[in-house]
């Protein structure tokens, strides 16, 4: 008989196209300093914001299959490209194990957040273009106003550590033009690289309420484990550890920025 400590006792795979899922990771061990963390970044095939969803949905096929076989109790996609176009096939592989994703919970806390049922998306051209956002809002609210921005530039920007930059000051601004000029009233970072920018994001855009779905989906995540019995309750410290296809350089850093906190298990896991 399976005994219920040990599936408590199993990490939740959180998975990514690259770094950019660490800021999910960094949320999750904020809400649920309890739980074991595996994270999978596809740091050799990254970006997936420009992929066909062909491409996307095998690798992301291949992540799923590896943390499978690592024994995790749930799956977090925390790439917002992954979550638009595979977020389906990968439940049908998750063998009924809860899965959450940023989109779900980012589409659901802006409709929480906004007042005025116009709601402002900024993400990546794949996931644009896959209106995952217009139709996970649009589930809960057909009345609403879904404007979406593709941002391709801030990816690499927020990857050269240009928070504050005037670079990406001015691309913000470019960006967000179209945002302005309309009457939106919420704006959802609809990619893992966004929340490093809330500071700027909130002097350009300061009528805006920001949705963080890093935190989000922590809170989503928190909510399945309770409902499934899931949760790790006691026991000793938290262990975290990270995969990646690829360790570049300045990844280390990068990641650490991302994070918060310094990465200390680090391992190369090739895939495919
Ligand atoms: N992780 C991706 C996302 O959230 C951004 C980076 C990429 O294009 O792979 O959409």
């Amino acid at each position: 008989m399976t005994n219920p400590e040990t599936l408590q006792n199993r990490p939740i795979g959180v998975f990514d196209s690259g770094v950019g899922g660490l800021t999910v990771v960094r949320a999750l061990m904020e809400r649920l300093p309890l739980e074991h963390l595996i994270y999978y970044g596809d740091t050799a095939r990254v970006p997936y914001g420009v992929k066909s969803r062909a491409t996307i949905e095998t690798y992301s096929a291949q992540i799923v299959e590896y943390l499978l076989a690592q024994r995790v109790k749930a799956l977090v996609i925390a790439c917002n490209t992954i979550a638009a176009v595979a977020g389906d096939s990968i439940r049908a592989q998750a063998r009924g194990l809860p899965v959450l994703d940023v989109i779900t919970a980012g589409a659901q806390a802006a409709l929480q957040t906004s007042q005025n049922h116009h709601i402002a998306v900024i993400a990546t051209n794949t996931t644009v273009n896959s209106n995952a956002y217009a139709r996970a809002i649009h589930a809960h609210d057909p009345q609403a106003r879904v404007q979406s921005q593709a941002c391709p530039l801030l990816v690499p920007l927020v990857e050269e550590g240009w928070l504050e930059h005037d670079v990406t000051r001015l691309t913000v601004r470019e960006y967000l033009k179209p945002i302005l000029a309309d009457d939106a009233d919420t704006l959802v970072l609809g990619c893992t690289h966004y929340p490093l920018l809330k500071p700027l994001l909130r002097e350009e855009a300061p009528r805006l309420a920001l949705v963080d779905s890093a935190t989000t989906t922590a809170a989503h995540t928190a909510q399945a484990l309770t409902a499934a019995g899931l949760l790790r309750q006691s026991g000793d410290s938290a262990h975290y550890r990270y995969c990646v296809s690829d360790i570049p350089l300045r990844f280390r850093a990068i990641g650490e920025r991302f994070l918060g906190r310094s990465i200390d298990d680090l391992e190369t896991v090739r895939l495919g």
